[in-house]
């Protein structure tokens, strides 16, 4: 499908700013439609969610813009033995009856994939990223036949040569600083020690060897970091925590609270069994050591717990998820504060500009080029 790689929309995006997926509570339709609206590019995020609420969104969406809008999707992972969920259950049971709840069931699903594919082949979106996995090739094409563009998400140089193989448009650069699940094809234990790979360092290191666009995504939180990662090769960047606190984003009032302290930020399995970050907090530090992997399991089993610490206004329970610079958020209308991203870019990229001063002088041109 290489004509559909001529005019992405990517090429047509008026601001390089995206509004990242925010599954679990924040993602509205409004948000959706204002980062659009404002000239930027707005993810629905649909995990989570089941095929005929995100068809209800999506129709929401379209009452409030005719500007091209993306949808993320979680590609589904394999069930964990049942026995690793049983010691960790075992050790939550004292959180829930101090919560009055009880442990959800601690059962696998697939996220209602294939009927949400489908629903995006009969009415497709101008894009359809994924997370959590590289579909196959035939997810791909048909998608592309449908006529979205597809972007996967990367978080290391062999997951981008994978998805490149498997047919994706463009690629989503998730660097260790983001906020909320890493992106990783796999997740594994193994690699904890290393900690990631910072999104400057996977964008030159993905960027040398995959020849497509790059959206550039975690802890960018201020024109500068736009900047920086728009100079770094990246064709946009993807903004998440940046926009929790934005009116129309429906972020939980514990969540936003949190947000306006200072706490550092973690990864943690201790919430989904899923490698994540938020803000630490009560629940996270008492788990993060004991958390299997083991998602979504392990997200059912907490859920209740979550709902509870968002129902009393307990902060310790609830999955405060956040990026590295968290602290910097600006509680502005999205509309208003892709704008001001934007201007904040420009201005930095011209000061960068200026900082490099004119280019050298050719050396041929003798002692009158600046050399003396
Ligand atoms: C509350 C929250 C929910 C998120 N949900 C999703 C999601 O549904 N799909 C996805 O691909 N990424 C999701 N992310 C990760 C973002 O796509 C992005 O990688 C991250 O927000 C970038 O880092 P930042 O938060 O520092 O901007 C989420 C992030 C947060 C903070």
């Amino acid at each position: 499908m290489v004509w559909l790689r001529h005019n992405l929309v990517l090429d047509r995006l008026a601001v390089p700013i995206v509004l990242a997926p925010l599954a679990g509570g924040p993602s509205t339709p409004e948000l959706t439609a204002a980062v659009s609206n404002a000239g930027g590019f707005g993810f629905l995020a649909a995990g989570y969610l089941a095929a005929p609420a995100l068809a209800e969104r999506l129709e929401r969406t379209r009452t409030l813009t005719d500007a091209p809008v993306g949808v993320n999707l979680f590609v589904p992972g394999t069930p964990a033995p049942p026995q690793t969920l049983d010691g960790y259950a075992a050790r939550l049971a004292d959180d829930a009856r101090q919560a009055g709840v009880e442990l959800g069931a601690a059962r696998f699903d697939d996220d209602d994939w294939a009927a949400k594919l489908e629903a995006l082949t009969t009415t497709p979106v101008a894009v359809v990223s994924f997370t959590f996995g590289c579909p196959e090739p035939e997810v791909i094409g048909r998608l592309q036949v449908a006529g979205s563009e597809v972007w996967v998400t990367v978080t290391r140089p062999s997951e981008a040569r994978q998805a490149v193989d498997a047919g994706a448009d463009a690629l989503v650069v998730q660097g260790a600083e983001a906020g909320g699940h890493r992106a990783s094809f796999r997740d594994d234990p193994a690699e904890d020690e290393t900690g990631g790979i910072g999104l400057l360092s996977l964008l030159q290191l993905v960027g040398a060897q995959a020849d497509l666009p790059l959206v550039a995504t975690g802890g960018i939180a201020t024109g500068r970091a736009i900047a920086a990662v728009l100079a770094a090769g990246a064709a946009a960047a993807q903004l998440g925590t940046a926009f929790l606190g934005c009116p129309e984003a429906a972020t939980a009032a514990v969540h936003r609270q949190a947000l306006t302290g200072g706490a550092p930020t973690a990864t943690t399995r201790a919430f989904t069994g899923r490698l994540a970050r938020g803000i630490r907090n009560r629940f996270l530090d008492r788990h993060s050591a004991a958390a299997p992997v083991a998602y979504p399991e392990v997200n059912h089993l907490t859920a209740p717990l979550r709902q509870a610490g968002r129902a009393a206004g307990d902060p310790g329970l609830v999955n405060l998820w956040a990026g590295q610079t968290y602290q910097l958020g600006r509680q502005l209308p999205a509309g208003q504060l892709v704008r001001t991203l934007a201007e904040e870019a420009r201005a930095a990229l011209q000061e960068a500009c200026e900082r490099l001063g004119p280019p050298a002088a050719a050396e041929d041109e003798g002692p009158a080029g600046g050399h003396p």
